[in-house]
């Protein structure tokens, strides 16, 4: 989960690698570090904290040279520290590596590797400049040096590295990781993401597995598994940089939850007979089976509820990490919907991987177009909402929603219908963003000291009641669980007593009175009723109030405020929303 960058060309390497890290720090932010080949000798600068932080102690972008590569991590194996920071380093400091990945058989060639070269961090990165080291002694060049030690890694990678032996080339390879390349009028860059790369690059290309990339001031080639050159296509590439920056927003979490009713329009930029194939392939599948992380999780739980009460087609949701313990259930008959924003979490990506091996047929639900997932998948849907840059999932949840609503309304006819309610739905959502902040944020600084805070909800909103939990504890640290509000007194109400906040999601529907009698039942032990819904009751300590939307469209207005107190509460306890401790957006390990 971390994040490389490499820069050949005319220009000094170090701002740009700098500038294409700060938008990979979504993947980590625990350290930082650049090595630039300057005067033939390698310039290394690595330390812990955000890539911000480690620059102002160390300078990393007045570092020399033109050859360069970059790191944001987000520790797997060793701690947090100076030492385990990449770049890393073989014996001589000529050669220098950054990786995203896990090198699954580190230990064993630690072990090998330990006897002739010195090894100084615990990380199983630190191989590779050492695997490369030994190649370039028996006098290969760089490409060939990162080649042959790709076939001694088993695990994931992507990485890159420069040597002072050839001082104006980058080498790099992926397997299972991401790393794209571009060629800008000044030099070549390469990097995990291809929303990192800077307004200079125009065309972009993928890396295969196996295949070795070489950057040099000539441009980009390609080398097969075998050494051999191939051609290769560049893809025009079509990223808006206001779609990347705060435009004025404090954080990009608040940034991307005020953008919502736009995304939620773009997820409706789809192809009609397409989404009537996709029905056809749902109704027609012997089950269907969600799997999906996290938030978009979340979303797949209300797309079943959306299959069963729509378009009566039952199907089931495993959390991808726990999917492969289900795979013999998984045959040639089962059509697996995977859902992902950034399309790389590796849970989604092995439950995938396991569900093609059984034969059954796949469909991801993803944002990233260029995702490792979309390009695995038999059919992709693409959720349209734009880059989501803040580590809380938000945009990526409501164009996730959307997309269940037009699968579940393609089953039966009705897509065009569910377009329109949608549409309808993004103004709503509008009007509710905009009107309440100030209320969200006076509720957030009542009970910013609270410890732990519950979410309940029935039907169709207790997904949303987990959404809210996830995304308060993600961002504010403060404990929290969802639940379906009917479950409370079968455990939790022991928890619940003078001041505790409780979130009870009950629009004006079949719902309510049920929702009333169990927040009452919170109420009488002291717990404090934050309501979110489009009626009123005197039983709310604080009444959020949604517009009146029809019953099955919910979701879409009561996530929005939960969001919202998550930003404001995460803003009161002084934590910066973007960047939670110890997470990262992509989750790249299993
Ligand atoms: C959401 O706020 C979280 N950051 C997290 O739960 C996320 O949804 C999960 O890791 C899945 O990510 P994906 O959608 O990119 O697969």
């Amino acid at each position: 989960m971390c994040g490389i960058v490499g820069y050949v060309g005319k220009e000094e390497a170090a701002p740009l690698i700098y500038g294409s890290l700060g938008k990979l720090e979504y993947r980590g932010y625990d350290s930082a570090g650049m090595a630039c080949i300057a005067n033939g000798s390698i310039v290394c600068k690595k330390d812990i904290g955000l890539l911000e932080e480690v620059d102002r102690r160390n300078h990393l972008v007045d570092m020399p040279g033109k050859t360069g590569i970059g790191h944001v991590r987000w520790a797997t194996h060793g701690s947090v520290n100076q030492t385990n920071a990449h770049p890393h380093r073989d014996c001589k400091n000529k050669i220098a590596v950054v990786h995203n990945g896990i090198i699954e058989n580190y230990k064993e060639l630690r072990a090998a590797l330990s006897l002739r070269h010195k090894l100084v961090s615990e990380t199983d990165t630190e191989v590779i400049p050492h695997l490369i080291e030994e190649e370039m002694e028996k006098g290969e060049s760089l490409e060939t040096a990162v080649l042959h030690a790709t076939q001694q890694l088993k695990g994931s990678y992507a990485f890159l590295a420069i040597s002072t032996e050839a001082p104006g080339k980058i080498a790099g390879a992926r397997k299972d990781s991401p790393l794209v390349v571009g060629l800008g009028e000044d030099g070549s860059y390469a990097t995990s993401d291809s929303y990192a790369f800077p307004a200079q690059v125009r065309q972009y290309a993928f890396i295969d597995e196996g295949e070795v990339i070489v950057l040099d001031q000539g441009g980009i080639s390609f080398l097969d598994s075998s050494g051999t050159p191939r051609q290769k296509e560049f893809l025009p590439l079509k990223i808006s940089s206001d779609a990347v920056d705060k435009a004025g927003y404090d954080h990009y979490m608040l940034k991307e939850i005020s953008e919502q009713p736009e995304t939620l329009r773009c997820s409706l930029i789809q192809d009609k007979n397409y989404f009537t194939e996709l029905a056809m392939d749902i109704l027609r599948a012997k089950q269907v089976v969600i799997t999906a992380c996290g938030t978009s999780r979340f979303a797949a739980l209300v797309g079943r509820y959306l299959f069963s009460k729509v378009s009566k087609k039952f199907c089931d949701v495993i959390m991808s990490s726990e999917f492969h313990y289900f795979a013999d259930s998984v045959d040639a008959a089962t059509l697996v919907i995977a859902v992902s924003q950034s399309g790389e979490t590796a849970d989604v990506m092995e439950g995938v991987k396991r569900a093609k091996e059984k034969g059954a047929t796949t469909l991801s639900i993803v944002n990233r177009p260029d995702s490792l997932l979309a390009r695995i998948s038999d059919k992709v849907i693409h959720i349209n909402c734009g880059p989501e840059i803040s580590v809380a999932a938000t945009k990526s949840f409501t164009n996730q929603l959307a997309v269940f609503y037009l699968l579940a309304y393609s089953m039966v006819n009705k897509y065009d219908w569910a377009v329109e309610r949608l549409r309808d739905i993004s103004y709503n959502m509008f009007y509710s963003i905009n009107g309440h902040g100030h209320q969200i944020k006076n509720i957030a600084e009542i009970l910013a000291d609270r410890k732990d805070f519950y979410y309940i909800a029935r039907g169709i909103n207790y997904a949303i009641a987990s959404e809210g939990a996830l995304k308060l504890k993600e961002v504010s640290y403060i404990h929290a669980e969802g639940m379906p509000a009917g479950e409370l007194k079968h455990g939790t109400l022991a928890l619940i007593e003078k001041g505790v906040p409780v979130v009870a999601i009950c629009p004006n529907d079949y719902t309510f009175d049920e929702m009333l009698n169990n927040i009452a039942e919170a109420k009488a032990r002291g717990g404090v009723i934050i309501g979110v819904s489009d009626r009123f009751d005197p039983i709310y300590d604080h009444w959020i109030k949604i517009n009146q939307v029809e019953e099955i469209f919910y979701p879409l207005v009561t996530v929005v405020p939960l969001q919202q107190l998550a930003y404001y509460l995460a803003r009161c306890c002084q934590h910066n929303p973007d960047k939670p401790r110890n997470l990262a957006k992509s989750v790249t390990v299993k």
